[in-house]
């Protein structure tokens, strides 16, 4: 299973990667704005840190526009993905973009058939939006088992990004499931690391220790 930090910020993305097991980074418009930095300058930053795949979103919402920024973004780096929402205009973009050898993520996907148009559209990269779902009173993790039947049935040759993940046990939901990819924010990363029994477990081998040692 392959860990994405979902996050345009430079500290969190290096902590993470000193810890060993961070595959890729995916932002959104939202997440890089609230950086309160120029968009090259940070996505130049991201690009220095992470070998792994980078999603970057497109602004524009015609396909001819979201083509010419992919193609723009795309000469940044080898690892560069195109983050394309599931528009109409979004499934001709990714129609061309993946036929020129670009890799797309589709974002904003809430249903199992708009899933199955992205993955026939060449996409690399179907994001769900389970969180958001969940928010809704919606089970976000049923649309991921509905992709992944899907992908399976037909063989289409692209990955699911659980995305939109609040808490580690979406993860664990995932991982159970059989999800490719999850991209969380840092904060939920913190947390599948944190167990009091091991706080405690830890603090009492120390004390034996030195009370052993006299
Ligand atoms: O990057 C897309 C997605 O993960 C957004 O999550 O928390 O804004 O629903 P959220």
């Amino acid at each position: 299973m392959k860990f994405f930090l979902d996050t345009a910020n430079i500290e969190k993305i290096k902590e993470a990667a000193s810890w060993g097991i961070l595959d890729g980074v995916t932002t959104n418009p939202t997440l890089v704005a609230r950086e309160g930095k120029d968009f090259d300058t940070v996505v130049r930053e991201i690009l220095k840190i992470v070998e792994g795949p980078v999603s970057l979103e497109v602004i524009s919402t015609d396909w001819k526009g979201m083509v010419e920024e992919a193609e723009k973004l795309a000469s940044y780096g080898d690892n560069v993905v195109i983050k394309i929402p599931m528009t109409i205009d979004g499934l001709k973009a990714t129609k061309i973009l993946s036929s020129k050898g670009i890799m797309v993520n589709t974002t904003l996907i809430f249903s199992p058939a708009q899933a199955l148009l992205a993955a026939k559209a060449g996409t690399a990269y179907l994001s769900p939006f389970i969180g958001r779902l969940d928010d809704i009173s919606s089970y976000g993790m049923r649309l991921v088992e509905d992709i992944i039947q899907i992908i399976d049935n037909y063989g289409f040759e692209c990955e699911v990004i659980v995305a939109s993940v609040r808490h580690p046990m979406h993860v664990l939901e995932a991982a159970l499931i059989g999800a490719d990819i999850v991209t969380m924010p840092f904060e939920v990363l913190q947390k599948m690391i944190k167990h009091p029994l091991t706080d405690i477990g830890l603090e009492r081998f120390l004390k034996d220790w030195e009370k052993m040692k006299g």
